[in-house]
Order: C-alpha cells, then structure tokens, then sequence
C-alpha cells in the first residue's frame, strides 16, 4: 500500500488571503493561479499494518531526510485522517518527501507539498476520487492554495462552501508561454506562516476594500489569459499583490514579508520596463519576487538580475501539469 505522486508549487496571480472558515478552509474570495514547472515536491505515502505510529520525513535543504515534528506534522497527521476516514482505516503510514526548491519562504512549498502528501495518500490506500473532489480534500489540508495545485496548467479557485469551493484548470498548462522567474533572496522559514496570517486579514482596515476590488480583477485576469494579453495581466497582478500586502501590512499585529531587497528588486523592474523589457511582478507571503514574462524576454532578464546584487538564486518556470502519481517511490 504505497503511491507516490509530484506537484507542482503555483504562484497566485489573484491571491487568496483570508478565510470565511478556518476549520473547512473557505477563502474569502476567488483566486487564480499558474503551476511552477521547476519548484516541486515529489512525495512517497506508505499505509502498513506493522506501523506503530505515523513518521514523516523532509528533506529541508540538503540530501538529507529529518523528521518532522510539531505544528508541521500536526497538519500532515490530519490530512492522513482525513484520507484514512474515506477507507475507514486506521492504519498508520510512513511518508517520505522532497522539494525541489527552498521550503518555508513564501514560496509555495505548502502547496506543492500537500498536493502531493493527498494524491499519494489517496493513491496507497487505492480510493478513486475526481479531480473536483480530490482538490476539495486538499484544499482542507490547511494549506488552501494547495488545492490549485491539483489541475492542469492555470487555475481558479473558486470560493463557495464546503462542497463548491474547488479548484479547476482555466486553461492547460501548453495555452501560453508564460514563465515565473523566482529571484530567491532568502531562503531562511519565514517568521509568520500563512496559516497564522490569513486569520489576521480581518484586523485591516484595507480588507474590506479588497474584497471588493477581488472579482474585477479575477475578471480582468480571466479575460487577460483568454486574449493572451501580457500587459493587461501584468498591470492586474502587480496591483493585486500590492494589494494584498498593503493588507498584510495593515493588519493588527502588522506583517511585513518584504525585505530591502525585495523593494530595490520591483524598483528595479520597473525601470526594466522602461527600458523595453515586458515584465510584472507578483510577491506570495516571503520576501521573494516572482518576475512574471513571455519566454522571449527570458534571456534579457537573466542577463539583469545576473548583475543584481544579493541574489541568492533564481527559479525559472514554466506553467506545468498538475499532481500526478509517479511510479518510482522515494524509499
Ligand atoms: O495556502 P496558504 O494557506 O499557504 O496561503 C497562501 C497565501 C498566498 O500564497 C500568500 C496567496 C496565494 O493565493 O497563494
């Protein structure tokens, strides 16, 4: 009884921050996102009677594999309950997983990481579920946006209750060559994780008014993708990532994921946008900037940020496929 399966981080074009329910995970507006072809995570779920208790292994940075213990694996072990419950089964599992890219910083690796933990799972015990509710069951995992890492290429999160709040694909991931170019600055764990922050949305004077502003712009982007219009999409995803920091940073106690260089990095851009390059920029809760372009403006970029100062790495993706089960598992 093992499965593995690989999923892809996705970066929101439309953020979703703050939820309606804490328990079933209900975000408070609709969101749309696009599947990261270089940052996954690769996850192995063995269910075996002769397991005393649930283990579950990460490898954080380097090769090696360590235990998780704590908060961490508190969510994993509810979502293992979560899939155990549709086999009714109690049988414990050992669970093995991998990232690609540094988890921790805003950049995701929750998504991917629970995408892939509820596909193997699901897959080890052999309960068949549609996509639909498969993206249900990990949207509760805790990590919501996780469930935009289920389908296909970009997609929308729809906002709704416990049975309509679903992901599903917009368009496959081959529709456009978008890339998102992840200039890594810090990859240490961020200092409020998201779960802790969604629930401080609310506190911000600013909210309201997002909320407000969020279905235009999920239209706009919606209609930007259909005409493959780069300029229209950019201009509605940098305003909404300002958007929803300006929440953040309003937000009681106030968070700021920015670093220096995250500020001096959008400066940057949009003096390279002067200049001819056609490029946007989009910030998850990190101190990461995610460059948003056409795959011709790739090189131009690179070149850039090759001379830009306190620049650790940098990612380059591709819109990608979703969760799919692997056949070589991790151990
Ligand atoms: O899915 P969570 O609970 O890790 O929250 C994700 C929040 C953002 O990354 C900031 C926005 C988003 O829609 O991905």
């Amino acid at each position: 009884m093992k499965a593995t399966a690989i999923a892809p981080a996705n970066i929101a074009f439309v953020k979703y921050w703050g939820r309606t329910d804490d328990t079933l995970v209900l975000p408070s507006n609709a969101s749309i996102s696009m599947n990261l072809s270089a940052c996954t995570t690769t996850t192995t779920v063995e269910f075996n009677e002769a397991f005393k208790e649930d283990e579950v292994f990460i490898n954080f940075d380097a090769q090696d594999f360590s235990r998780i213990q704590g908060i961490k694996m508190q969510k994993v072990v509810e979502q293992l309950d979560r899939i155990r419950a549709l086999k009714k089964v109690q049988i414990k599992a050992k669970v093995y997983s991998k990232n690609s890219f540094p988890a921790g910083n805003g950049m995701a690796s929750s998504a991917s990481g629970f995408a892939a933990l509820t596909l193997a799972g699901i897959s080890a015990l052999d309960i068949h579920l549609d996509e639909k509710d498969l993206s249900i069951l990990t949207r509760k995992s805790g990590s919501g946006s996780a469930c935009r890492s289920i389908p296909d290429g970009f997609v929308e999160w729809i906002d709704g209750d416990d049975a309509t709040s679903y992901a599903r694909s917009l368009y496959d991931h081959d529709w456009w060559d978008l890339m998102d170019i992840v200039v890594v600055f810090d990859s240490s764990t961020k200092q409020v994780s998201s779960i802790d922050g969604h629930k401080l949305a609310w506190s911000s004077p600013l909210y309201k008014a997002r909320l407000e502003q969020v279905p235009i712009t999920i239209h706009n982007v919606r209609d930007a993708l259909r005409t493959k219009d780069l300029t229209k999409l950019g201009k509605a995803i940098e305003a909404e990532a300002l958007s929803m920091h300006a929440v953040m940073m309003t937000s009681n106690p106030p968070l700021l994921y920015w670093s220096a260089k995250t500020i001096e990095c959008i400066k940057a851009l949009w003096q390279w946008r002067k200049e001819g390059i056609e490029a946007y920029v989009t910030i998850d809760a990190g101190s990461n900037v995610h460059i948003i372009c056409e795959e011709k403006e790739k090189d131009n970029l690179m070149d850039k940020l090759s001379r830009f100062s306190g620049v650790i790495k940098t990612i380059v993706n591709k819109p990608a496929i979703g969760a799919r089960v692997v056949e070589k598992h991790l151990f």
